[in-house]
């Protein structure tokens, strides 16, 4: 445990981005036919092009120095040991093992999970088919049209990511929803397009007490209730948990509960029961060729040298412009419309689990740590936000996605499409030379003084990073190694920035009051306890919804 700012690759980073930090990746390019090679790693058919970033041999050295003097081969050897690597909740990071398709032990204490994992995958087999062959029958002997998740944050967005990114694999007939926000407009929504013959309720929550879901859960049981009865719940509800007390209470029988471990974190836990929407709405063999892709990304991970090892690679260049080039956001930009949840799903896995301002000894990092990451598929962003990754003051490095088959070949869209992923980092990397612009503005026919006025807005200064991950299609395998493969890289940087990445302290905060304002928004009492502005705002809140 050593806080990254006294390692010695650290000063001589900082030293080396004093000096090339700003070298033009343009020219590197030009002096260098051989770059994109040298830059660029090849995985079962994913590949990453990471050459149009603002880096050489020497600075990826000195990273990967970075790396290893802050432990980080110890650490990803301690997370796939099962040791308690999370230290604050006391327990281990073990999501690894949920998609070990080797015949290898997982220990947690001494005993191997293997035999639980195994066996609640084939629970999950089991019910997910006889649910799709209309074995399974809702109380009223109608076959399973409708299969809504309840749950909200890992046990949400990973399985919602999924299922989108899966769709052309999804059976007609039968269509996955999902019910996250305590915004009642959420349920209802998704409600009004559902039959209670013939609508399944998945209720997936790690702890079974988040207010969110279980408000979710009691309105659609409520539902479901009023139009079918009391005895159709068994029919019509399950559960995703590790609290079989909880769920019994709820009232759902824990014969239709579907069991996961505390060594799951919330944000890693779409490879374990949390995943029954993904194995009910594409089918269990695909669900599993998603788990084969995490575990060949895992192996790669756990045995590729750093400095030919995707995730780590993506994590260093992350800690490069975070940490020594001023950047303190990062674009996901999937030039794949059924990747349009990855952004929001990257969103937790990132920021849930870096954003953190106390090192592990307690003190405050006063390094930074985590990143903003932000994104919409392509290329729907290049008409939106990314006027500011070109010329904005802002340094915002940019991984984008692609496929170079579609699963749905419509005339040139793909074509079009791939285009414009290409010409974005591209331009990116190229930007535009005054000398260049000013050629084509006076060919135009432009006057000294238009061109005086123009030139400087019509400059890009490039040199504006970015990752390509290419892939032949977007299939279940290719999604799986894309998903493990952030998820290593988040954990890359939590081990380099010297942060507990498995914990989710600052959310708490939030619930605990949230509780205390709703039971003040009930009260015809003075709001007590609050600031004036919280005070100021309930009262406003209880006079407007009177009116
Ligand atoms: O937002 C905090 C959090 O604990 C997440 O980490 C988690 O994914 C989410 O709430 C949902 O938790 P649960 O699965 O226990 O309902």
């Amino acid at each position: 445990m050593t806080n990254p700012i006294r390692l010695p690759a650290w000063a001589a980073l900082e030293a080396r981005a004093a000096s090339v930090g700003s070298w033009s990746m343009r020219a590197m390019f030009e002096a260098d036919p051989d770059r994109f090679r040298r830059f660029s790693l090849s995985l079962d058919g994913l590949l990453l092009d990471y050459s149009k970033n603002r880096i050489d041999s020497d600075t990826l050295g000195l990273l990967e120095a970075l790396a290893v003097q802050a432990g980080l081969p110890q650490a990803r050897d301690a997370m796939f040991a099962g040791e308690r690597i999370n230290v604050t909740e006391n327990r281990p990071a073990l999501h690894v093992a949920l998609r070990n398709r080797s015949h290898r032990a997982m220990m947690v204490d001494g005993v191997d999970v293997m035999p639980k994992v195994r066996a609640v995958l084939d629970k999950m087999r089991d019910f997910s088919e006889r649910v799709r062959s209309g074995e399974w029958r809702g109380a009223t002997g109608k076959a399973i049209a409708s299969v809504v998740n309840i749950g909200i944050g890992g046990s949400d967005l990973g399985p919602v990511m999924v299922t989108e990114a899966l769709k052309p694999y999804q059976r007609p007939g039968l269509a996955a929803r999902f019910i996250s926000n305590v915004d009642g407009s959420h349920a209802a929504e998704v409600l009004r397009l559902c039959d209670p013959e013939t609508t399944l309720f998945i209720v997936a929550s790690k702890t079974f007490t988040t207010q969110e879901t279980i408000a979710n859960a009691r309105t659609c049981r409520d539902w479901l209730v009023d139009k079918l009865g009391e005895a159709a719940i068994p029919r019509h509800f399950v559960a995703l948990s590790t609290n079989a007390g909880a769920v019994a209470e709820f009232g759902i029988d824990t014969a239709n509960m579907f069991e996961f471990w505390d060594w799951v974190g919330g944000r890693y836990s779409l490879w374990s029961a949390i995943g029954l929407s993904i194995a009910v709405a594409v089918g269990f063999e695909r669900f599993e060729e998603l788990l084969d892709g995490g575990f060949a990304m895992d192996e790669h991970f756990r045995t590729a040298p750093l400095a030919a090892n995707m995730p780590v690679i993506l994590a260093l260049l992350g800690v490069w412009y975070g940490n020594f080039l001023g950047a303190g956001a990062y674009a996901v930009l999937p030039y794949d419309q059924y990747l349009h949840r990855l952004p929001a799903y990257l969103q937790q896995l990132d920021m849930e689990s870096n954003g953190k301002g106390t090192a592990r000894d307690g003190r405050p990092a006063t390094w930074q740590t985590g990143q903003i990451v932000f994104g919409e598929p392509g290329t729907n962003g290049q008409h939106a936000f990314y006027q500011l990754i070109h010329q904005g003051t802002r340094l915002i490095p940019c991984d984008f996605l692609a496929a170079a088959q579609s699963h749905n070949p419509l005339g040139e869209h793909h074509l079009m499409l791939l285009s414009n992923v290409l010409a974005q980092s591209e331009a990116l990397m190229k930007g535009r030379a005054e000398a260049e612009v000013r050629a084509e503005l006076a060919a135009a026919g432009m006057d000294e003084a238009a061109i005086a006025l123009h030139l400087p807005h019509r400059v890009f200064e490039g040199n504006r990073p970015s990752n390509t991950l290419l892939y032949r299609r977007l299939d279940p395998r290719t999604l799986g190694m894309l998903i493990a493969m952030y998820e290593h890289k988040v954990f890359v940087q939590g081990v380099v920035w010297d942060v507990y990445s498995f914990d989710q302290w600052g959310v708490e905060l939030g619930k605990v009051l949230a509780k205390a304002v709703l039971a003040d928004l009930k009260a015809d009492t003075p709001p007590a306890g609050h600031d004036c502005s919280t005070t100021g705002l309930i009262e406003a809140i209880r006079g407007l919804r009177k009116s």
